[in-house]
């Protein structure tokens, strides 16, 4: 069979398969046909995949005779249209937001995969691009505030006198928010936390951050390490809360997050207008609305001298390591796809490939995507 690796739009630095990945696909005995320069914007260029035994291919090429195409955002709907209905897509579909497409496929009866509904199970972990980027994300956002701050972040004894540590203040201690405490701690930073899961009190206290504690907040063991909504009466006292650390803290980090819905709000504008000048919000969940009132989407804002940053794609700025990441959870879940004769076999009893299927011979076959859409 063969697997064809697309080249991303102009926005997207990353690449799904890097070089150092082929060997694994041919192992898998699949034909690799890479898009010519698809590896470019992450370093990789075509002789590199050549060399390591793939055949640089054109679009037209790839969309037309790849059995499995993969990429690391969504085709556009006029590539989406050229695929056979025999071929597979493995990419990070989005289907959440982006609806359109899952109508698409439908049309075109595309069987599809899409890596950013992995379920959090232990066995999918090897699998999880959505842990792998927002860890990027984690550690990306902490350097972007260190770059704007106005301050040194670790405590400083100089002849020129002290130099008292940054505070950061992060909101969400899932995986991007874990990832931001590791960073802002090497850093030297003194880091808070907020979370409305307690089971993630002893993970960022091992990282050396504070995590605070509002009382009241609503847990569901069966949300599988998401949150869920919190009742009102817990949001008021929530977000009084995090206005008092908020006008303390340098740097606030933001990443709090319920999948499928917009982004919990918990800094006010009025936050934003009372914290430090020189201070940065760096809102991780900015394209699904944002934690911050002010957030606007791929974009930075001025307010009384905060600053408040909304970048969307922090992996994207980082491709070499974005890219070996996601290659090689996308390479994982193919071998749950793949045969040992090379062949392709979709076991819907698998709790993987049933959870990641997004659609399936015309149909919308996803009971997690289903049920969030329905809703
Ligand atoms: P996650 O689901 O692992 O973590 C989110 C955390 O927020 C959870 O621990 C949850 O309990 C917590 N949370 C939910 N509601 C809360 C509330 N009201 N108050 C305090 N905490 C609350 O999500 P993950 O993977 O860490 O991603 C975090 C965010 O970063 C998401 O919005 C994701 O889309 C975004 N992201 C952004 C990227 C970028 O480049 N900007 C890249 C990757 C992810």
């Amino acid at each position: 069979m063969k697997i064809g690796v697309l080249k991303e739009n102009e926005a997207e630095n990353r690449v799904s398969i890097l070089p150092e990945h082929i060997s694994k696909l041919s192992k898998l005995k699949l034909e690799v046909l890479v898009e010519r320069d698809a590896g470019s914007s992450a370093y990789a260029g075509n002789s590199e995949y050549e060399n390591a035994g793939a055949v640089i291919a054109s679009r037209e090429d790839i969309l037309g005779t790849a059995d499995i195409i993969v990429s690391v955002n969504p085709p556009a709907e006029k590539d989406i249209k050229k695929i056979p209905s025999s071929a597979i897509l493995v990419s990070t579909l989005n289907p959440l937001v982006m609806s359109d497409t899952i109508n698409l496929l439908n049309a075109a009866k595309i069987s599809s995969f899409s890596l950013d509904l992995i379920p959090r199970i232990t066995r999918g972990q090897s699998m999880d691009v959505l842990s792998s980027m927002a860890s990027v994300a984690g550690y990306r956002a902490v350097l972007d505030a260190a770059r704007f701050l106005p301050r040194f972040f670790p405590m400083f004894m100089t002849a020129a006198g002290t130099i008292k540590p940054a505070k950061v203040l992060i909101l969400g201690a899932g995986v991007a928010g874990l990832q931001a405490v590791a960073t802002a701690r090497k850093l030297g930073a003194v880091v808070e936390v907020f979370d409305v899961r307690s089971a993630v009190k002893e993970e960022v206290k091992s990282l050396g951050g504070k995590f605070i504690e509002v009382e009241g907040a609503t847990e569901d063991r069966a949300a599988g390490g998401y949150a869920v909504e919190q009742s009102e009466e817990f949001k008021k006292k929530q977000a009084e809360m995090i206005q008092d650390h908020a006008v303390k803290s340098d740097i606030v980090i933001c990443t709090a997050q319920i999948p499928g819905r917009k982004a919990p709000l918990l800094i006010s504008k009025t936050t934003v207008e009372n914290m430090k000048p020189g201070s940065v919000i760096i809102d991780l969940a900015a394209s699904s609305g944002g934690n911050c009132e002010v957030t606007q989407n791929d974009k930075t804002i001025e307010i009384n001298q905060v600053k408040v940053i909304g970048e969307s794609n922090y992996p994207s700025t980082m491709p070499s390591d974005a890219s070996k990441m996601y290659g090689t959870n996308l390479i994982n879940l193919l071998t749950l796809l793949i045969n040992s004769e090379g062949e392709l076999n979709i076991n819907f009893e698998d709790e993987i490939i049933a959870g990641t299927c997004l659609t399936h011979k015309g149909d919308l076959v996803n009971e997690r995507v289903k049920s969030i859409l329905n809703k």
